[in-house]
C-alpha cells in the first residue's frame, strides 16, 4: 500500500508549464556561464559539443522527467518511487530523487552568490565609475567578502519568498511578461554589438570550430553545462512536470524549451563576444566575462546609465525563476510528506543553501588561490561545480534515462504521451535507451582514466 501524499496545485492554462520551464532553464546558466565557458574551453569546438549534448542527452532526458513527473504528480523522490514500484522495480530509485536534492542545495548555494552580484551590478550600471575601469570594478564587487554576502542574502531572501507563497499564479504571471522582455533586451544587446563591436570575429568564434584543442575535459564541461542550462537530472523540472495538466503534450513542450533554452545561450554569445573582441578583452577570463563586458559597453553607450540596469534586473529575473526552480523539489518533498509546511521546509532548505553560500563569497576573496597560470580562482566553487554540475546531474540524468529506458513499464510511459508519432516514439526510446546513457557513461570513463 502507498500511502496517501499531500496534494500539490496545477499549472493554471496551457502556457504557464512552458513558461514556468522555460523559467528555469534560461537562467545564469545561459547568459553568465554560457558565454564564459565557451570562452574559456576555446569556442566553436565546445558550442557544437554542447549542442549535440543538448540533442542526444538533453531533449531525451526532458521528455523522461516531466513523464515520470507528471503520471505522479509528487516531489522527484515521491515521483520516482511511485514509478518504480508501479513498474514492479526496486523503490531504491528513489534514491536519484535524493541525490538531486544534494546536487540541488549545492547549486542553490553557489548560483545565489552569482545572481546577488547580478543583484549589485544593478546598482553599479547605473552610476558608472569614470575613474575605474569595468574589470577593476569587477575585482572590487567579488573582494569584498561583506557585499557578497549581503546579495547572496537579498537573493536567497527572494527565491525563499517565492517558494514559499507557491509557484502557480505569481511565476507564471512574472514569466510571461519578463521572459519575453529579456529575448527583446538580449537582441538588442546582439544588435548593438553587431553595429559596433568585433561582430566577425565573434562568429567565427563562436561557430567556426577548431578541434585542436579538445579534449576530454571539454566534453565533461560542455555535457555538465546542458545539464545545468535545461535544469536536467536533479528534479528541477520532474517537480514542474508533477504540476502539469494531463492533456498537455509533453514531447514538443520539450522540444519547445530545449529550443529557446539554446536560442538564449547562443544570443548571449552573440552579445558578448563582440564587445569582448572589440575592446581586446580576454575571452578566456572566466566567470567576471559577462560583469566586464557588458558593463564597459552600457559605459559607452548612448542611454546606457538606464538599459545597463535595465539589463541586470531582467538577469537577475531570469535567475530567480531559475533558482525558485531549484530549490522546489526538495521544498516540495518536505510538504507532501508533511513533515513541515511549505514555508518551514523552504526556510529551512534556504537556510542550508545559504550557509554552504559563504563558501563560495568567501571563495572570490580570503580564500581565492592563484593557479599555475597566474589566474585567481575560486577553489570553493570550483569544487561545488564539479560535484554538482559535473558529477551528479548527469548521473542523475543517466540514472533517469535508464531507468526510463530499461525498467519503467511501457504501457504506463504511453499513457502518458498517446498522441506521439510512432517513429518519434522509437527515436526516443532508442536515444534515451543506449545513446543517452552511454554517452554520460563514456564521459566519465574518459575523465577517470
Ligand atoms: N537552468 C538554469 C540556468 O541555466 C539553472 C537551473 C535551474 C538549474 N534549475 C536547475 C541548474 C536544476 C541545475 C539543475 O541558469
Amino acid at each position: 500500500m502507498q500511502k496517501t501524499l499531500k496534494k500539490h496545485g496545477t499549472w493554471i492554462g496551457k502556457w504557464t508549464f512552458v513558461l514556468a520551464a522555460t523559467g528555469s532553464a534560461v537562467g545564469l546558466g545561459n547568459i553568465w556561464g554560457f558565454p564564459y565557458k565557451a570562452g574559456t574551453e576555446g569556442g566553436a569546438a565546445f558550442v557544437l559539443i554542447y549542442l549535440l549534448c543538448i540533442v542526444a542527452i538533453g531533449v531525451p532526458i526532458m521528455i523522461s522527467e516531466i513523464l515520470i513527473g507528471r503520471r505522479s504528480g509528487n516531489s522527484p523522490i515521491n515521483a520516482m518511487k511511485k514509478s518504480a514500484i508501479d513498474s514492479g522495480a526496486s523503490s531504491l530509485w528513489q534514491l536519484v530523487g535524493w541525490t538531486g536534492i544534494i546536487a540541488g542545495v549545492l547549486i542553490l548555494s553557489f548560483y545565489s552568490v552569482i545572481a546577488g552580484i547580478c543583484l549589485n551590478y544593478i546598482f553599479i550600471a547605473a552610476s558608472p565609475n569614470e575613474l575605474i575601469t569595468s574589470s577593476e570594478q569587477f575585482g572590487q564587487v567579488i573582494s569584498s567578502p561583506t557585499n557578497l554576502l549581503i546579495w547572496h542574502t537579498v537573493f536567497m531572501f527572494l527565491t525563499l519568498l517565492i517558494v514559499s507563497a507557491g509557484v502557480e499564479d505569481g511565476i507564471g504571471r512574472m514569466v510571461k511578461i519578463l521572459m519575453p522582455l529579456l529575448g527583446f533586451l538580449l537582441l538588442f544587446m546582439v544588435i548593438y554589438g553587431a553595429i559596433n563591436g568585433a561582430f566577425l570575429e565573434a562568429l567565427s568564434f563562436l561557430f567556426a570550430p577548431d578541434f585542436s584543442n579538445v579534449g576530454t575535459d571539454t566534453f565533461l564541461s560542455a555535457m555538465g553545462q546542458a545539464f545545468f542550462s535545461m535544469s536536467l537530472g536533479m528534479g528541477s523540472i520532474m517537480a514542474y512536470g508533477a504540476y502539469m495538466p494531463k492533456e498537455q503534450e509533453i514531447v514538443s513542450t520539450s522540444f519547445s524549451v530545449g529550443s529557446l533554452d539554446t536560442l538564449v545561450a547562443i544570443l548571449a554569445g552573440l552579445a558578448i563576444f563582440p564587445i569582448i573582441f572589440a575592446f581586446n578583452l580576454e575571452p578566456g577570463s572566466g566567470p567576471g566575462l559577462v560583469f566586464v563586458s557588458l558593463l564597459s559597453a552600457f559605459n559607452q553607450m548612448e542611454f546606457g546609465q538606464l538599459i545597463g540596469p535595465i539589463f541586470f534586473i531582467l538577469l537577475s529575473i531570469a535567475a530567480l525563476s531559475s533558482s525558485i526552480s531549484i530549490l522546489e523539489p526538495g521544498v516540495a518533498y518536505l510538504a507532501e510528506e508533511e513533515f513541515l509546511t511549505r514555508k518551514q521546509s523552504a526556510i529551512v532548505i534556504s537556510i542550508l543553501c545559504w550557509v554552504i553560500g559563504i563558501g563560495t563569497a568567501t571563495g572570490f576573496n580570503i580564500f581565492s588561490v592563484v593557479d599555475s597560470s597566474g589566474e585567481s580562482i575560486n577553489p570553493f566553487l570550483n569544487t561545488m561545480e564539479l560535484i554538482s554540475v559535473q558529477i551528479l546531474q548527469p548521473l542523475g540524468g543517466m540514472l533517469i534515462a535508464i531507468f526510463i529506458g530499461w525498467f519503467m513499464n511501457e504501457s504506463l510511459i504511453k499513457n502518458e504521451i498517446p498522441q506521439i508519432n510512432p517513429f518519434l516514439y522509437s527515436l526516443w526510446r532508442f536515444f534515451i535507451k543506449y545513446v543517452a546513457p552511454l554517452s554520460v557513461a563514456f564521459i566519465f570513463i574518459s575523465q577517470i582514466i
